[in-house]
């Protein structure tokens, strides 16, 4: 959901009830105490400049900064269990229509494959704003085997859905560790169900987090210093261990530098829905089912096969071989891989 809007509007004071995480944005960037009758950006006008000046930050990017972390923070906050989302089709770029419908259940990962350009980022979009006929697709999102209405539809934006942010610039001067509790707080959970305490949980989540990425980091890591492939698997764990949005969207994971099977696990053994579009053939057969777009329409709709699955196996070992060279050419060594051919001739 994009906060801008609702942040232009509302007064501080009404910001700060509707979402109290505001509060903890405010806290961290140590801003001076501001008029609450009037909305931020005008609040703002009478901020010292000394206090911007310490922050570097201008006037125009806190509200914009601060968007970013509502936008993060408070999704799913209003958890509600989601059985199964449907995709009605609508038309494609030549306005053929799409005649396909297509529904996933929890735990279902679905990956999204197609060339460059042809829509597959498009798809998530429109599953992210809950589409109804009036996206540039003309699809439509069920929930549950139910259209959505507009009011159901507002208050929903935003807390089903969560949309994978691959960096998190937008976070002032959090360390990991105060980011996951901040954020398992907002959430309230390890209160129900779950069986484990906050501080398990966030322990939990940091710990997945780690073996996902390559380097390692640690809970005093700033989260603005994390590399992409780092906060890319903070968000994989924390959607994973403590966000309740029922539907992940992922928009290419690939040269994140992620365990990118085990993410998908992770994901999967959260009972999420998940959607990733990929051009990553572990990812595209990773998935339970693969969707493949042409043209911005639904062209097929695969179930991966046994023998496909098989094949994984293969193209691991393939995929390997590359990380290897990656991370030798990175170290500074050189590399040296035979063809086979050289190898027939000695
Ligand atoms: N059915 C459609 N009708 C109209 N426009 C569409 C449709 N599908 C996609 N588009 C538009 O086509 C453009 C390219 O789509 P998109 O960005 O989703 O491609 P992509 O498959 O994600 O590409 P990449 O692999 O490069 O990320 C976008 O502007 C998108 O809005
Ligand atoms: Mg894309």
């Amino acid at each position: 959901m994009d906060f801008m809007p609702v942040i232009e509007t509302l007064t501080l004071r009404r910001l700060m009830e509707e979402y109290p995480v505001t509060r903890d944005f405010f806290q961290n960037l140590n801003i001076p105490p501001l008029d609450r009758e009037q909305p931020l950006a005008s609040a703002l006008i009478g901020a010292s400049d000394d206090w911007l000046l310490e922050f570097g930050l201008t006037r125009e990017e806190i509200p914009e900064q601060l968007a970013e972390f509502l936008r993060i923070m408070t999704a799913s906050e209003e958890a509600r269990p989601v059985k199964s989302l449907t995709i009605l089709g609508g038309f494609d770029k030549m306005g053929a229509a799409e005649d396909v419908s297509i529904t996933i259940d929890a735990g279902t990962v679905v990956s999204i494959v197609g060339p460059t350009g042809s829509g597959k980022s498009r798809l998530l979009g429109d599953i992210e704003c809950l589409a109804q006929g009036d996206t540039p697709t003309g699809r439509r999102i069920l929930i549950d085997g139910e259209a959505v209405d507009e009011d159901e539809r507002f208050r929903l934006e935003g807390k089903i859905v969560a949309q994978l942010s691959q960096n998190m610039n937008f976070v002032m001067d959090l360390t990991v560790g105060e980011f996951l509790e901040m954020h398992a707080r907002s959430r309230a959970v390890g209160a129900a169900g779950s069986g484990q305490t906050p501080g398990e949980l966030i322990q939990t989540c940091f710990e997945r987090a780690n073996s996902l990425a390559g380097e390692k980091f640690t809970p005093d890591t700033k989260v603005t210093q994390l590399s992409g492939g780092q906060s890319r698997a903070l968000m994989i764990a924390d959607c994973a261990y403590i966000s309740r949005s029922a539907i992940v969207l992922i928009d290419e994971i690939e040269n994140a530098g992620v365990d990118r099977r085990e993410a998908i696990e992770l994901l999967a053994r959260a009972e999420k829905i998940v959607l990733i579009s990929t051009h990553d053939p572990l990812l595209a057969l990773g998935a339970d089912k693969r969707v493949v777009i042409k043209n911005g329409g639904i062209f097929k709709i695969l179930e991966t096969s046994p023998e496909e699955k098989e094949s994984l196996a293969a193209i691991e070992k393939i995929d390997r071989l590359l990380t290897d060279t990656r991370a030798a050419l990175r170290s500074g060594e050189r590399v040296l891989l035979k063809s086979e051919a050289n190898e027939r001739d000695g």
